[in-house]
């Protein structure tokens, strides 16, 4: 029998961030990490899979052009969930799939493309084959911060000590509507593709900074649990404290890696300079930066203060006279710059920021069932073609 399942998953950004594999193949971390998920009302990965016993192979499209699907950690999570759907008495027949996935998001440019990607294909996996409960487990051998796109609000991957992984699993800590004046606003530097991947580079890491050993033992078992206790109590100061020094100290260790790894840029170095300025000048955290393998910022910033922050990212960093800078925004009050502010800190050169976008914390993944959202035609194929 034919059957289609379309299902949407979000981005998910670090704040403890995970850098360094103990073992490749199963992707297991060399330290627990945390994140907060985004809405997928601005960000999300769109996955269709149909199976069909008309089909002669299993094939795959992705952002409207076809990709081989040989991939091994496309395999490993196909092979996982097929496993999972057996022991637990789920019929499966032999048919072929087709597989077609889109992001409304710069792929591969330090924005969590494969995170909502990889969660996207396993939960739909898991729909079609009916598998119930966890498969964190599974997502993680995609791509290993899949696996906390498959919860919402606030998530933490737990390192677990057994060699198979079985407990290196995401758990929610808590649900998206925990602190509901926590923001988000994300300053997209470059959509290119990243020259060094975050595969790559943590591989590298691995074995050769001598300062992620240091990160990994005395930093992060610490950090995880001041970081909850913030969380806990919606300690913003204390939160955004963490999560800067955490992705400060993540890129000390890209470039303590031989060769370095450069992730971030000249301009992502402006907002670091902006946003400690700005604190300053407020006398108090008013807003927290993190940079994942990429060029790109993702602010947090309490709501009550988006509207000011916003007019000022706008001021400090603004559009080339010939383009009007994108902000793709929820719902946002309009405020005005105080001029004193405004002198304070003189605007940079135009078009430094492609775009920015505001949004907030949001839920897991979830299925669609409106038959109009659905990727591929009735016949297996795409929808949409790139050209
Ligand atoms: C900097 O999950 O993309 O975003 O497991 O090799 O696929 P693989 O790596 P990936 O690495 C993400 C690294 C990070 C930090 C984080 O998300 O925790």
């Amino acid at each position: 029998m034919t059957i289609i399942v379309t299902c949407i998953a979000p981005v998910n950004i670090a704040v403890i961030k995970y850098w360094g594999k103990r073992d490749e193949d199963l992707i297991l971390p060399l330290n627990s990490s945390i994140s907060t998920t985004l809405s997928t009302k601005q960000m999300r990965t769109t996955t269709s899979i149909m199976k069909s016993p008309d089909f002669k192979s299993d094939r795959l499209w992705l952002n409207g052009k076809e990709e081989p699907l040989n991939h091994p950690r496309i395999q490993r999570c196909l092979k996982a969930i097929r496993e999972r759907a057996r022991e637990q008495g789920k019929f499966e027949d032999k048919c072929k799939l087709h597989i077609c996935s889109e992001n409304n998001f710069p792929t591969a440019a330090g924005l969590a493309s494969s995170a909502a990607g990889y969660a996207c294909l396993v939960y739909t996996l898991a729909k079609l084959y009916g598998v119930e409960g966890d498969v964190s487990d599974i997502a993680r051998q995609g791509s290993g911060s899949a696996c906390r796109s498959l919860l919402g609000g606030f998530v933490q991957w737990s390192r677990g000590s057994n060699s198979n992984g079985s407990d290196s699993v995401a758990s929610q800590l808590y649900q998206a509507d925990h602190w509901p004046s926590l923001k988000v606003i994300i300053l997209v530097v470059s959509d290119h593709k990243k020259k060094v991947s975050s595969t790559g580079g943590m591989q590298r890491s691995v074995e050769t900074s001598e300062l992620l050993k240091y990160r990994v033992k005395h930093c992060v078992p610490a950090n995880i649990e001041a970081i909850s206790l913030a969380l806990k109590v919606r300690d913003f100061d204390k939160f955004a404290e963490i999560t800067m020094r955490d992705s400060n100290q993540f890129h000390a260790v890209a470039m303590d890696t031989y060769p370095p790894a450069v992730y971030m840029s000249d301009v992502s170095h402006a907002i670091v300079n902006f946003v400690h300025e700005y604190n300053a000048a407020c006398g108090t955290t008013k807003v927290a930066y993190t940079f994942d393998a990429g060029p790109n910022a993702v602010l947090y910033v309490q709501e009550d203060d988006v509207p000011l922050v916003a007019a000022m990212i706008q001021h400090v960093f603004p559009p080339l006279p010939t383009t009007k800078q994108q902000f793709i925004s929820i719902p946002m009050k309009p405020a005005v710059l105080p001029e004193d502010l405004k002198t304070s800190f003189p605007p940079h050169e135009p078009g430094m920021l492609k775009y920015c976008m505001y949004t907030e914390i949001g839920s897991g993944p979830s299925q669609l069932t409106d038959p109009d959202c659905h990727l591929l035609l009735p016949d297996g194929n795409p929808k949409k073609i790139a050209s």
